[in-house]
């Protein structure tokens, strides 16, 4: 099977070389080619050119992009899509005056999914999960982690974790599942934390990384949750068992976070809300991803993760939406990209790089996914007809996303 695509106005993140990564001033050069066509065989991208030297038009599928903008699909590290419910009703709290941590500390919050998750079944968090996940498709977004955490039992984590398993499996996208051990502590051990980190690290860590249920291992790591000691016991029995650290740290306080995940060779550090020098100094000359999430902040009105600082410095930065009842009920990637181009002073060509090849380097998979490149996978996205690519964060609201290729096939759904 090939599929062409001609009279592409912009092929944007047209990359010569596999770049895995772009960082500091580097993710400011987003390469674009004008009028170019692009051929797909089967999942992978074969060539792509300017229109003047392509010399046949023959392909199984031809689809003409005059007008159009051809990018890669958005690359999602950063999502808590298995969930059962929605958080409407402390949303409506919230605007009536009560904070994301005083509904917490009255037993709702990451409590109040946990217990909507263990009266659902399994089928039944699978099917709200699946058409939740169809929706973020057809917005663009073709790689995809998930993460569990809304179980806090064993059982309740192992049906999540089954639930995504089974995502992995019925989806063309690739999906990357992360055992998010330590999320808040279950009501039964609200005076014995360190009980239910010992039952995480003993007894739940070694079932899961022996089912092969999760990629990575992530922790809460905040006041009132997680502390940094923790966190730290939770890694090293997660990267004992084969699990990479993958971690939430920094979202309403510092105490410390940031410079455990590197020292345990965290693949990222994900929200970032706030960020000190001290941290920027840790993730200096790491091989950890800083990860902010706009849709969160936006959501919770609390600070946006500094970029500038951060890519400034000469660090890189991956965009993701954090997609949760909760803090984020959006898992729509093209309004990360707007909000970072209007709420943390990000160009289009820094986010657009941040929201693919950065996010694909956020989950490990960036020699496969994340731009246009010979011999990568062709998953790409074909906009509306729009006049440029800053259209798209510029256009926030618009839904400019007209069609989507998972793997070289059309997603219809
Ligand atoms: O990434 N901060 C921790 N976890 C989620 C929110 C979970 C929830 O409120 O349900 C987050 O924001
Ligand atoms: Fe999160």
């Amino acid at each position: 099977m090939t599929v062409l695509i001609i009279n592409i106005k912009q092929l944007v993140q047209v990359r010569q070389n596999n770049v895995t990564v772009v960082k500091g001033k580097e993710m400011a050069d987003l390469p674009v080619l004008e009028n170019a066509y692009l051929m797909i065989e089967h999942d992978t991208i074969v060539e792509f050119g300017p229109m003047s030297e392509l010399d046949e038009i023959e392909a199984d599928e031809i689809i003409d992009a005059k007008d159009r903008i051809v990018l890669p699909t958005w690359c999602d590290s950063h999502t808590h899509v298995v969930y059962a419910g929605n958080r409407v009703g402390e949303f409506e709290d919230r605007i009536n005056g009560l904070s994301y941590e005083e509904i917490a500390t009255r037993g709702g919050g990451i409590l109040n999914s946990a217990k909507l998750l263990a009266e659902t079944s399994e089928q039944e968090l699978y099917e709200q999960s699946i058409k939740r996940i169809h929706k973020l498709i057809r917005l663009g977004t073709g790689l995809l982690e998930i993460k569990s955490g809304y179980g806090l039992s064993l059982d309740a984590e192992l049906k999540m974790l089954r639930v995504i398993r089974k995502i992995k499996k019925e989806l063309p996208i690739t999906v990357k599942a992360t055992y998010l051990a330590a999320h808040a502590v279950p009501k039964e051990y609200k005076d014995n934390k360190s009980a239910y980190v010992d039952l995480v690290v003993n007894e739940f860590i070694p079932t899961i990384a022996k089912e092969k249920l999760a990629d990575y291992i992530d922790v809460f790591c905040e006041k009132g949750y997680f502390d940094v000691e923790d966190t730290e016991k939770i890694l090293k029995a997660g990267v004992d068992h084969g699990l990479v650290p993958k971690i939430h740290v920094n979202q309403f306080n510092i105490i410390g976070g940031v410079e455990a995940a590197v020292q345990h060779n965290a693949l990222s550090v994900d929200h970032l809300e706030l960020l000190d020098d001290n941290d920027l100094e840790h993730l200096k000359g790491s091989r950890t991803m800083p990860v902010a999430l706009p849709g969160c902040s936006f959501f919770l009105s609390i600070p946006y993760t500094p970029a500038r600082k951060i890519i400034d410095i000469g660090l890189p930065l991956a965009l993701a939406t954090d997609y949760n009842p909760g803090s984020a009920p959006s898992g729509n990637m093209n309004f990360v990209v707007s909000a970072a181009c209007i709420k943390m002073n990000m160009t289009p060509a820094e986010a657009i790089n941040a929201a693919t090849i950065n996010g694909a380097y956020a989950l490990g998979v960036s020699n496969q996914y994340g731009s246009i490149c010979r011999g990568k996978k062709a998953n790409v996205m074909i906009t509306k007809e729009i006049p440029d690519y800053r259209y798209l964060p510029y256009s926030f609201g618009e839904d400019c996303i007209d069609k989507v290729l998972v793997h070289g096939m059309i997603w219809d759904l």
